[in-house]
């Protein structure tokens, strides 16, 4: 399917946006292996986290549906998981392919997982390799590199400390989880701190997880506890509209009840250093911090996106660089290589679908030099394709809504791996004709 998009200059309202993708994964994860129930609140019911729930269920534990977003999770213990009937496909989920590869490792029976296209051509070997060295028996394409992977767990599993190459929360987490059935620590020492929700999700199922100075501890022994999981909205997700605020000429765009756990928030810091009117309130800390974030229209600047603060800010980066085609003057993005193994080559795929709409900029290696706005509209209308990644689609919806006529983003579908209701979202906060989706 097509997104036809109109311009639009307006956009208000407050809205919500679905659970944390991330704590959603992991909610399904540890539900499963917690003992007794585990009630999820805010499960975001895309694509992606839809199949972890399905994974669970295949190797063994009840789920059950509520209501929409609300989850009941049998848990069966740390020893309770069972072989699945047949090959898991995790679809377009590299969290749930490299979280459940984790989990795979310490389990005595064999796992086959797949997944589509995109996923079967992104690196496993950065979970493999250390869960190798535990013990766990993978083959697999190229080498055990590529789904389809076959993994044969081992109990225990060999401790481990290991020094990652690159600022991911899917390998530290991978490990972490494998940590669990382990005879003794595991440690994870990375770059720079990625997301930290499997850290904190461990801790209050019960389990012992510590940060001594720059390793990420899990020392296995207790079990972990089912208990209430009250999902925040996905920060990821709000992005989009946040940086629509931003672009509008009029109005206001809250968007309640978001996460702002602080390895997550580098999307607020960057809109904040290009200058947006940007308001952050505050609330409860039930294991995730929480806000309601109002971005109001504004003039933006350039600015760089590198270093420490790229991990925490990753999957905005294709909403950021279209919030850098507006801003006056130059934004650098560096030190993000990591994104030419996203869903799609996201450095790749902006550079050529931005410049389709008349957006200057270079690529490079690991990341993009944007140049800032040229004109009074910094878009032009055209046609573009979403490269099959949700969060290209969604930023080049945003792009649509700023540009001088129309804009047809091809290859929409891929939208509901993360955001199902992201066009009628969008249609709450610009006008019901501002996008028509079509065959
Ligand atoms: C995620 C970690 C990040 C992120 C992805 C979700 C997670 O990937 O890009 O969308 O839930 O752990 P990496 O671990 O590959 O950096």
């Amino acid at each position: 399917m097509n997104a036809v998009v109109h311009p639009a200059r307006r956009a208000a309202g407050t809205i919500t946006v679905p659970g944390d993708k991330s704590i959603s994964h992991r909610a399904a994860l540890l539900g499963a292996i917690g003992t007794g129930a585990t009630e999820v609140q805010g499960y975001l019911e895309g694509e992606d986290c839809l199949g972890t729930l399905r994974a669970v269920g295949a190797l063994g534990a009840e789920v059950s549906r509520k209501a929409p977003g609300h989850y009941l999770i049998q848990g069966v213990g740390l020893d309770g998981l069972g072989e699945a009937g047949d090959v898991i496909d995790c679809g377009n989920s590299g969290t749930t392919a490299r979280l459940l590869l984790g989990l795979l490792a310490g389990q005595p029976f064999t796992t086959v997982l797949t997944g589509d296209e995109s996923l079967r051509g992104r690196p496993m070997d950065r979970v493999v390799e250390p869960l190798v060295r535990m013990g766990a028996r993978v083959l697999g394409r190229r080498g055990g590199r590529r789904l389809p992977l076959a993994i044969a767990g081992a109990r225990p599993l060999a401790p481990l400390r290991h020094v990652s190459a690159v600022a991911s929360a899917q390998v530290k987490s991978a490990i972490l989880l494998a940590g669990l059935w382990a005879s003794g620590p595991v440690s994870v020492v990375e770059p720079a701190p990625s997301r930290d929700h499997t850290e904190r999700m461990l801790r209050a199922f019960g389990a012992d997880v510590s940060r001594p100075g720059d390793a990420v501890t899990l020392v296995p022994g207790r079990p972990l506890a089912g208990r209430l999981v009250r999902i925040p909205g996905d920060l990821s997700s709000a992005a989009f509209f946040l940086v629509a605020g931003a672009l509008a000429v009029e109005g206001a765009v809250t968007v309640r009840e978001v996460g702002v756990n602080p390895t997550r928030t580098g999307v607020l810091d960057v809109l904040q250093a290009m200058g947006a009117d940007l308001a952050v309130d505050e609330r409860t800390d039930d294991g995730e911090p929480v806000a309601d974030v109002t971005l109001r229209p504004g003039a933006l600047r350039g600015t760089r996106i590198a270093g420490d603060l790229v991990p925490r800010v990753i999957d905005e980066i294709p909403i950021l660089a279209v919030a850098a085609a507006v801003a006056e003057g130059p934004t650098e993005i560096r030190d993000a290589a990591e994104l030419r193994v996203k869903e799609s080559d996201r450095i790749r795929a902006l550079a050529t679908e931005l410049l389709k709409m008349d957006v200057a900029l270079s690529e490079r290696p690991d990341g993009l030099r944007i140049a800032g706005r040229r004109g009074a509209v910094a878009f032009r209308g055209a046609r573009v394709s979403s490269w099959g990644d949700h969060r290209l689609a969604m930023a080049l919806i945003v792009a649509g809504l700023a540009a001088d006529g129309p804009t047809v983003v091809e290859g929409i579908d891929c939208i509901a791996t993360s955001f199902p209701d992201f066009v009628p979202t969008c249609r709450r906060l610009f006008g019901e004709t501002s996008i028509e989706v079509v065959p």
